[in-house]
């Protein structure tokens, strides 16, 4: 739906007021060459992304300033100021480096819970030159082990509870030589496995932050696609130059700002916008670790004194559930900029934000491909509610027809960029095929549709594959098929993606029987745990429909398309390729 209505960016949003005429000029001039000239973490050649956000504050008033707080939903609350998380980031990098023989290039996955020893862990392996893989800590064994053998990560730090999950699956992993275990506490570390705390307390804190290059591999997400096992995308040190430039032009991230960003560190919007571009800009970040509550969180707000906030639209259409009455309840006023990703924006949650905060959230729109944000609503530029903005000074998007030239204004077709920004993906690790996959007639192909208005603004339409979406997490069809077979009762599965007003989709699964297998409520309870024990919460589906049998191409391939037709009432379309009966 597209609103006519145009909300006016008041000045009085910003801390620093500039003058409207300035902000517009600044963006204009605005360019990678400007960015990186204008800092001074760059020599000709290197660039260690813990240095800049970490380091480079050593020497100037941030030293002592807060980088961290954090607290869990038990109240428990930790603070760490740059220098603090320099000293211990140096010491787990010692960790690696001297008792663990971590070189240049080597992964070092993190399964962890939100907590402040994952940031520590973080930095310390960029420091150590290592590659960093986060994941989330809601995973199930299944989904740990094939990122975990196709990126043949060599240490993983993970806590006694989330080892505990997955201990059937480390036999299988050959690769993996050391697991660091955070105790909080808890009893001795499993025989063979590393104590974080007693190592940490062990190791020097002092460390020679490796001399890594602009181009050297920094950071790994998985990111799921149609087809196949999740794929690695791989960003280097370099990057951070755009999660430095949108944190601060995105996201208005000023000296005095207190920035919650409210995603896990297992995804991209985690380390790009919860780690990387904050720091970079020397911003103190406020960390919650807990369930999601809309009391909780406004009650947060308040008592962190948040002033920016970054955040989700199933969050917001949560809050938005919990009621109009409840923020009044809070005093939220310290909020002066709140933003959104992930997910489309319904135009209502922008305006819902205008009226409940008196701050309407700013939709942007990127990609754990990209790396940074690239199409934003960025302060000072009127947002037009449902829109994802423009795109960000230097950052060139189109979209293109299925021969992928670019398509005048208004009509919909392949959202598209034009490569060579400083954060987007250098490969799928070890899947080159498929990264160059990506790339047509000089142009990324983002996977998404869209289409482009008049004035340059960016309308999200949908995927344009087969992905789900289930509240900001990307769900490939293929894995959760994959696990539905392993289940005894299950014959074949297809899985889809169906409306939900608030997750925006939920995953459905249609599944066939084996013969003698009797379909029952029981049943689709058993196979949904099936699943969300080995891949995850969000993966599960969250509905099961029992059918005779899948329709498939003649070569066997399920047409997910047909299942989505049925689910949606609509016409069926070509049903040509169709098996016979
Ligand atoms: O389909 C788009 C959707 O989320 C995808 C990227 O997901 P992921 O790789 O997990 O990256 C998460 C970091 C943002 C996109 O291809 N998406 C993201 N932002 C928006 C969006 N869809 C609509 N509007 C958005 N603002």
């Amino acid at each position: 739906m597209q609103y006519s209505k145009i909300i006016k960016e008041p000045i009085e949003h910003f801390s620093v007021k500039p003058n409207l005429h300035d902000y517009h000029m600044m963006y204009r001039e605005l360019n990678w060459d400007k960015i990186s000239r204008d800092m001074d973490w760059f020599d000709s050649e290197h660039i260690n992304i813990a240095s800049v956000i970490i380091d480079s504050h050593l020497k100037t008033d941030r030293r002592d300033k807060k980088a961290l707080i954090w607290e869990n939903q038990k109240g428990e609350q930790e603070e760490y100021t740059f220098a603090e998380l320099a000293r211990l980031s140096n010491k787990f990098a010692n960790i690696l480096v001297s008792q663990l023989g971590i070189r240049k290039g080597d992964r070092v996955f993190f399964f962890l819970e939100r907590v402040p020893e994952i940031y520590i862990g973080i930095i310390g392996t960029l420091k150590a030159g290592g590659v960093i893989g986060p994941l989330f800590s809601a995973f199930g064994p299944e989904a740990v082990k094939d990122r975990l053998i196709d990126s043949r990560a060599g240490v993983l730090v993970t806590s006694p509870a989330l080892k505990k999950k997955i201990s059937e699956i480390i036999p299988e992993l050959p690769d993996l030589k050391n697991i660091i275990t955070v105790q909080k506490g808890k009893d001795k570390a499993d025989p063979g496995d590393i104590s974080y705390e007693e190592a940490m307390a062990a190791a020097s804190d002092s460390f020679d932050t490796v001399k890594t290059k602009k181009e050297d591999y920094a950071i790994m997400h998985y990111t799921s696609g149609t087809t196949g096992k999740p794929k690695g995308a791989v960003h280097v040190h370099g990057a951070v130059l755009g999660h430095y430039a949108t944190a601060k032009y995105v996201l208005d991230l000023q000296p005095q700002d207190i920035y919650w960003c409210t995603a896990d560190p297992g995804w991209v919007t985690g380390t790009s916008y919860g780690m990387f571009g904050p720091w970079s800009n020397g911003i103190t970040q406020v960390v919650y670790d807990g369930a999601f509550s809309a009391k909780r969180w406004y009650s947060f707000i308040e008592r962190r004194k948040v002033t920016v906030w970054y955040t989700a639209p199933t969050a917001i259409r949560m809050l938005m559930k919990a009621g109009d009455d409840l923020p009044g309840q809070y005093n939220l006023k310290s909020l002066r900029y709140t933003c959104s990703v992930g997910e489309p924006l319904n135009p209502e949650a922008v305006v819902w934000g205008k009226k409940v905060f008196d701050k309407p959230f700013h939709d942007n729109w990127w990609q754990t491909e990209t790396g940074a944000i690239m199409i934003a609503n960025y302060p000072v530029q009127d947002i037009k509610p449902g829109s994802m903005g423009r795109p960000f000074p230097g950052i060139r998007a189109g979209v293109l027809d299925d021969d992928f030239n670019e398509l005048p204004h208004g009509k919909e077709g392949n959202l598209a960029l034009r490569p060579g920004w400083p954060s987007m993906f250098r490969t799928y690790w070890e899947k080159e095929e498929m990264y160059q996959s990506k790339f047509k007639n000089g142009w990324y192909i983002t996977g998404d549709k869209a289409k482009k208005d008049e004035e340059g603004y960016f309308w999200f339409v949908s995927r344009a594959d087969d992905v789900i979406n289930t509240a900001g997490h990307l769900v490939g069809p293929f894995e959760v098929e994959s696990v539905l077979i392993e289940h005894p009762a299950v014959a074949e599965a297809g899985v889809i993606g169906k409306p939900d007003p608030i997750a925006m989709e939920v995953v459905k699964a249609f599944v066939s029987l084996k013969e003698n297998c009797e379909p029952s409520e029981k049943l689709k309870h058993d196979i949904q745990k099936f699943v969300m024990k080995r891949l995850s919460s969000a993966a599960a589906p969250r509905e099961i429909e029992f059918i005779a049998s899948l329709p498939k191409t003649r070569s066997g391939k399920i047409m997910r398309r047909l299942l989505k037709a049925k689910e949606l009432g609509q016409p069926l379309g070509d049903t040509s390729t169709l098996e016979e009966d």
